[in-house]
């Protein structure tokens, strides 16, 4: 089958499931997971503060990269996040490596069109231009693990940047997970995870699920440094604790932890501003997401919420 750069899942973005299912690579009190920050630097400032402010363990699992072609931007960003444990998305892998056809590794299903694939191409490109002056930081983003398991007390938390299956995976896209639940709570039960956290779909989704385990989700932050709803300018990151935070969207409860959808609140002039300035009107960024960063995706909280029946606790909470 002839592979259409943007359409395709290279072969070594895929792994088993079977890789969730062992010791933790990490423990931690608490966690913010921050997937899909797209190359934002004010949204990085913004996690970093957060993390910072409950002391809390920050895991980047991939697409830190992707608006930030101007060269110090894209060094400044890696630099600041390669302090911090991360997973490699489609984008680091494919900008660590030499153009092989892959396209942004996107893996675009059917329901995206062809001129926004052709245009995340195209973005890609650039971003590669820039990441050739860095051969060391992509030596780095290279080397860096497409999935890790963390345990936060008991709690097991299985994180990776598409899915359980692979690296540019879209099985726990909200799409996906509305049609096929059933493939989603076997990966769950499968693997003994008791929360899936991933992102690269673009759009947010916490879904409970009922596994021979207890109750279990799937969380996809959607992007940390991008709106993900309608007429919002903040991002979304997903974030495990013990007590409640007072900034949540959407969460539950399961045993003595909290998992929730947090606002990433960034300075939304300041980033429009840069963003125009690196990419211009009739850019190909502009063209794909410059209505997105500055009114949000077709797409509700309510949307994003997938209580389990008949017991689940998962409620929007502001
Ligand atoms: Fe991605």
């Amino acid at each position: 089958m002839a592979r259409t750069p943007g359409r395709s899942c290279p072969r070594d973005y895929r792994y088993s499931p079977a890789v969730f299912a062992c010791a933790a690579d990490l423990e931690a009190q608490s966690l913010y997971i921050v997937g899909g920050l797209y190359g934002n630097p004010f949204a990085l400032e913004a996690v970093l503060a957060m993390a910072r402010r409950e002391s809390a363990t920050l895991v980047f699992n991939g697409d830190f990269n992707w608006f930030d072609v101007d060269p110090a931007e894209f060094e400044s960003v890696n630099e600041t996040v390669l302090k911090h444990a991360a997973l490699r998305g489609n984008v680091e892998t494919e900008i660590a490596r030499e153009d092989e056809g892959t396209g942004c590794g996107c893996a675009y299903p059917e329901w995206v069109g062809d001129a926004e694939v052709e245009r995340s191409n195209e973005i890609l490109r650039r971003l590669r231009k820039t990441a050739s002056a860095y051969p060391e930081l992509r030596a780095r983003l290279a080397a860096l693990p497409m999935h890790l398991v963390a345990e936060i007390g008991g709690l097991r938390v299985g994180i990776a940047h598409g899915d359980a299956e692979s690296l540019a995976g879209w099985r726990f896209s909200q799409e996906a997970l509305r049609q096929h639940p059933g493939r989603a709570r076997a990966l769950l039960a499968g693997a003994g995870i008791d929360v899936f956290a991933c992102t690269h779909t673009c759009l947010p989704v916490m879904q409970e699920f009922f596994t021979p385990r207890g109750a279990a989700l799937v969380v996809n932050n959607g992007a940390a440094g991008m709106p993900n709803f309608r007429d919002t300018r903040f991002g979304l990151a997903t974030r495990i604790a013990g007590v409640p935070s007072m900034q949540a969207l959407y969460g539950t409860r399961l045993g003595q932890w909290v998992v929730e959808a947090v606002p990433v609140r960034y300075d939304h002039e300041a980033w429009i501003a840069r963003f125009d300035r690196v990419w211009p009107a009739g850019s190909p960024a502009s063209l794909s997401y410059r209505k997105r960063i500055t009114s949000g995706p077709d797409y509700e909280v309510e949307q994003a919420v997938r209580a389990g029946a008949p017991t689940g606790s998962l409620v929007r909470v502001a």
